[in-house]
Parts: structure tokens; C-alpha cells; sequence
């Protein structure tokens, strides 16, 4: 049994919070809360609040963007080194520490419990939002790094597709509180914000920060779908040509 403190709820079973001294498992779980903030958060922060943001300006602007991060120099080792195995740890042993904990109410009171419980099943919907997105706009159809003037309508036209187009609603929501609450998690835990009323006025920042992130991912999928109609299939015509153009490289 470990003792319970205000920021940590009281746990009969699973992974022991943070405490130094505790071999490899301690420097394990401090990497994945470490993990949460940065990388992984700082990538998702640029990836909905400025990236995806710029669709809202249009086609154009948005293969700017595509195009400024296809040309980063080594990109391929920024997105293995800065992006992908910082999320399948963070991920995985989320699913580590999710399998080995207990969610169980009478154990952890107050809304801290349901906080709990949310932070798990939003990190596992998240999860499987980022593996469908990263496997369906950057390993399958046109390559967006050799031709990001096909970027909006990709993602347009994946989009325009109902239970898509909820799909990503859903992924966004989920990753947005996942992170933000996870804000104030690392905060507390890491005791960079101690103290009741200021843990209190933090949530508050925390919850106006997923709102923030949740309306903007939502105005640039809005827009995706919009503009995609607007153009009446002006996208799917750019996706088209560069589909047509890598056909003819394999020929
Ligand atoms: C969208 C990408 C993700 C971001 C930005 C992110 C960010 C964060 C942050 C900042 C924290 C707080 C760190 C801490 O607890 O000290 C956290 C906690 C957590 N994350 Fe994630 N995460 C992501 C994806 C995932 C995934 C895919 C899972 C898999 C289930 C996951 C599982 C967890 C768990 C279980 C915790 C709570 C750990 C605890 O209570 O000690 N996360 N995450």
C-alpha cells in the first residue's frame, strides 16, 4: 500500500508513483511523464494549434506549411527520434501502467477518480486515432513530403467521409484533454505546482487550454470538408494529379 498524498489518490494495486530510489521502474515512469510534455505534447501542441491551424487560411497556406516541414533538414530522423518513439512509449507503457493500476472508485474519491479513469481511456482512444492517422497520411496514397500541394485535398477527401470525419473528431477531443489534463498532472507530480488553490486555478487553465485545442483541431476540419465542397472536388482533383503522376513514376 502507498501513502496517499493530494495530488496522488491512494493505490492498493499497480504501478507506485513517483519516488526516487525505486530502481529502473521509477526512472520508467518519470521517462513516460516526461515523455507526455516533450516531446510528444510539444509535437501536438505545433500539430493542431499551428500546422492544422493554417488549413482555416486555405489550401495554399496549408501547403506551405506542409511543404516548410517536408524540407526540415534530416526530417525522417526528427519525425523517428522527435515524434514516433517518443509516442509508442509514452503509449505503451501508458497501456503498461493503465493494465497494471486500478480505477476503482471508492479507492480514489473525488473527481480525481473519473480524472483517472478519463486520462487512460482518452490516451487509449488517442492511441488508435494516431496509428489509423499517421498509417493513412504519411505511409499509404500520395506521399505529402514530395507533393504537399496534394496535402489538403488528402485530407480532404479523407474527411469528407462521415464516420471519418467523426473518427478524427473524436481522436481530436480525446487527445486534446488527454493532454491537457496531462498538464496538470506533470505539474503536481512533478511538484511544480503545489498547493490547493493553485492546483485549482491550474485546472482551470488546463480546461481553457482543451477548449482552445479542441474548437481550433474542430474549425480546421470544418474547414477541410467546407472548402473541399466548395471546390467541388478542386481537392480531390490535386490528389488525383499526383496519384496520376506517381502512377507514371512506376510505370
Ligand atoms: C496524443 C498524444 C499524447 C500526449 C500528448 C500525452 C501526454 C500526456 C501527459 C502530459 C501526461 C501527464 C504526465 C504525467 O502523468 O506526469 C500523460 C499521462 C498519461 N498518459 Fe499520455 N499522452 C499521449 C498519448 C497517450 C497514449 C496513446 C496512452 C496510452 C494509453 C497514454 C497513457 C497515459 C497514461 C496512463 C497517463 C497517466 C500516467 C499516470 O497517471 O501516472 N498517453 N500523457
Amino acid at each position: 500500500m502507498v501513502s496517499a498524498s493530494p495530488t496522488a489518490p491512494v493505490l492498493a494495486h499497480g504501478v507506485a508513483p513517483l519516488r526516487a530510489g525505486q530502481g529502473i521502474s521509477f526512472f520508467l515512469r518519470r521517462l513516460h511523464s516526461l515523455t507526455g510534455i516533450i516531446p510528444v505534447g510539444a509535437f501536438l501542441f505545433e500539430h493542431i494549434l499551428i500546422s492544422n491551424a493554417t488549413a482555416i487560411s486555405g489550401p495554399a497556406a496549408y501547403a506551405r506549411q506542409v511543404s516548410f516541414l517536408a524540407n526540415l533538414p534530416l526530417v525522417f530522423f526528427l519525425e523517428l527520434f522527435g515524434i514516433w518513439l517518443p509516442i509508442a512509449y509514452h503509449g505503451l507503457y501508458g497501456f503498461y501502467i493503465w493494465y497494471r493500476g486500478d480505477a476503482n472508485t471508492v479507492a480514489y474519491p473525488w473527481t480525481g477518480n473519473w480524472m483517472y479513469t478519463l486520462q487512460r481511456w482518452t490516451g487509449g482512444i488517442a492511441f488508435f486515432y494516431i496509428v489509423w492517422h499517421t498509417w493513412s497520411m504519411r505511409f499509404t496514397g500520395v506521399d505529402l513530403h514530395d507533393h504537399p500541394m496534394a496535402s489538403f485535398g488528402k485530407v480532404a477527401a479523407e474527411v469528407s467521409h462521415p464516420l471519418l470525419f467523426a473518427f478524427y473528431v473524436v481522436g481530436l477531443i480525446a487527445a486534446s484533454w488527454h493532454f491537457a489534463y496531462g498538464i496538470w498532472l506533470f505539474c503536481a507530480k512533478w511538484g511544480i505546482v503545489s498547493g490547493s488553490i493553485a492546483q485549482r486555478r491550474l485546472l482551470g487553465l488546463c480546461l481553457a487550454f482543451f477548449l482552445i485545442m479542441s474548437a481550433v483541431g474542430i474549425a480546421s476540419l470544418y474547414t477541410f470538408r467546407t472548402r473541399f465542397q466548395d471546390a467541388s472536388g478542386a481537392g480531390s482533383t490535386v490528389v488525383q494529379m499526383h496519384a496520376t503522376s506517381d502512377e507514371r513514376r512506376a510505370q
